[in-house]
């Protein structure tokens, strides 16, 4: 691999790699060997590093504790039947992060020192990318402040790290999901485009009541008037209504630009498909559930890949959805990311960048 930055890199005595099982991975559960690691002081990002992973040192007073600026990403890389390490779209996950930077008031991270940090990282841990159908490794790049310090204001100091784990499926089956029309992840003006830890934990007490009453995930609607469709809590979210692919538009600030849906998007458009980035009503949802024009609902993301929606909670009533043909939307998208990621089908977008 050529580098054009050069860093210390503290390799692990003892490898966790013989005691880990790889055919039974829960998501999120076991973490590679290393982390990369940088700090930023002074106006500068500084003291590049790769450690062993381990925890962290903070005091009580950390900033990030009381008052959450703190960002994260969720990327992945797949290994190609030659034994390559593919990454998928690092720097579409570079610019996202530095724009939930400039919103939660953090420094921007420069493009050579997060992709630098990742691919030495990752050539360090080559051998934690699995090789079964399906599994990948999940790179977790995240930010936070480090000043200790009690009051409300932008930290001055910050910490900037890459971990990774290799994962099987986020979701093993379709997922039911509920239309939420009390609670509210995001309002125009607010932090739901940027993916900072604040808005996860606001989802956590709407998500567990729906998980209660037998749901999967909510489908968030917007906090005004609860009357437009947005996003799911771990995905955004795409229905094809007679025949047309609608997911709403990232326009408002209320929306995570996915990475996943914007590649679901291009794929749509390489394609020809009917597509429309618009506001679903939930008035409309329900009345083509009603209907039976509901033909696909799906989620898009990193974790989550294409999660097929199966079931859909609206004002009252679940609507199931009919199982959908070897030739749905859903089914060929998913198999097209998979064949680019994995290395098996040509990357005319030049989304893959190998170790
Ligand atoms: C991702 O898709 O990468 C996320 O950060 C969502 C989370 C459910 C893991």
């Amino acid at each position: 691999m050529k580098t054009t930055l050069t860093f210390p890199i503290h390799q692990t005595r003892k490898s966790r790699l013989e005691e880990t099982d790889f055919s039974n991975l829960v998501f999120g559960k076991t973490i590679s060997d290393h982390m990369f690691v940088a700090d930023f002081k002074n106006g500068d990002w500084t003291d590049l590093r790769i450690e062993p992973y381990q925890p962290l040192q903070l005091s009580p007073a950390n900033a990030t504790l009381h008052y959450g600026q703190s960002i994260f990403e969720g990327m992945k890389a797949y290994r190609t039947p030659e034994g390559d390490i593919s990454v998928f779209r690092g720097d579409a996950n570079w610019k996202r992060l530095n724009e939930s930077a400039v919103r939660m008031c953090m420094p921007t991270i420069p493009e050579e020192i997060f992709m630098e940090g990742l691919m030495q990282l990752l050539d360090l841990d080559r051998d934690w990318v699995p090789s079964a159908k399906g599994a990948s490794l999940y790179i977790r790049p995240f930010m936070f402040a480090m000043d200790d310090y009690i009051g409300v204001k932008p930290s001055d100091t910050y910490r900037f790290m890459i971990f990774t784990c290799p994962v099987g499926n986020y979701y093993s089956k379709p997922v039911s999901v509920k239309v939420e029309t009390n609670y509210t992840r995001a309002t125009p003006g607010g932090v739901g485009a940027a993916k900072t830890a604040g808005n996860y934990a606001a989802s956590l007490y709407p998500a567990r009541l729906a998980q209660q009453a037998g749901y999967d995930q909510l489908l968030w609607t917007d906090g005004q008037n609860h009357d437009l469709i947005e996003e799911s809590g771990t995905m955004n979210v795409m229905f094809k209504i007679k025949g047309t692919l609608i997911t709403a538009p990232t326009t408002t600030g209320t929306i995570l630009k996915g990475i996943t849906r914007n590649s679901v998007i291009q794929l749509a458009k390489d394609w020809n498909e009917p597509l429309e980035e618009r506001f679903v009503k939930v008035s409309e949802l329900e009345n083509a559930l009603k209907n039976g024009e509901v033909d696909e609902a799906f989620g898009t993301g990193t974790a989550a890949t294409i999660a097929h929606i199966e079931r859909i909670h609206v004002n009252g009533v679940d609507y199931t959805l009919p199982q959908k043909s070897a030739d749905a939307f859903s089914h060929r998208v998913l198999a097209e990311l998979d064949g680019i990621k994995y290395g098996t089908l040509a990357d005319p977008h030049e989304w893959i960048r190998l170790v």
